[in-house]
């Protein structure tokens, strides 16, 4: 019987309603699934490490096969630290496709026994990203149905 891994590695900064319909099709498809949390972001992230995760911990309670890790360096390295076989990504529109695509690749060419796996979200979140749910938040706009309820609230105390 094979027992597959996968990571879905990101910033998440913050975890959207996006993700987590990713989350749960892939939880459904994997035997299990480990949210890798980048640690070392180039830009300053609006939530602290600790806070994504404590929101990522909170939002995937309902599946028992999903785990919340944090991890540095790099993905394929943390991969076969874990006995990952699949990285799971996101591709909402064409436009996310050339950076995807590139990424696969060289992760291809960093681990070849590693497969990148790319999964659409239902379309009612194929224009969300995590990006403009802060720039929302922090104009003072209406974050509601985009991301989780404890997100928004996050979100909210972050802004006011
Ligand atoms: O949510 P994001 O910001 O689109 O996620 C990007 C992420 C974390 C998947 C990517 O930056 C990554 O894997 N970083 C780790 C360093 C690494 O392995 N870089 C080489 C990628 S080809």
């Amino acid at each position: 019987m094979k027992n597959i891994l996968a990571i879905y590695p990101g910033s998440f900064d913050p975890v959207t309603n996006g993700h987590l319909d990713l989350i749960e099709r892939a939880a459904k498809i994997f035997d299990r699934l480990i949210v890798a949390v980048l640690r070392n972001l180039d830009k300053a992230p609006m939530f602290t490490l600790e806070e994504r995760v404590e929101m990522l911990r909170e939002a995937t309670r309902p599946w028992a096969n999903v785990e919340v890790d944090v991890f540095a360096g790099l993905l394929v390295d943390y991969a076969q630290k874990r006995n990952a076989s699949i990285i799971l990504r996101g591709i909402r529109a064409i436009s996310d496709y050339e950076y995807e695509l590139q990424m696969a690749m060289m992760n291809r060419k960093l681990g070849p026994n590693l497969e990148t796996v790319f999964m659409i979200p239902a379309e009612a979140y194929s224009y969300l990203s995590s990006r403009l749910v802060r720039e929302i938040a922090r104009l003072g706009g209406p974050v509601e149905g985009l991301v989780p309820p404890a997100v928004e609230q996050r979100l909210r105390a972050k802004v006011f």
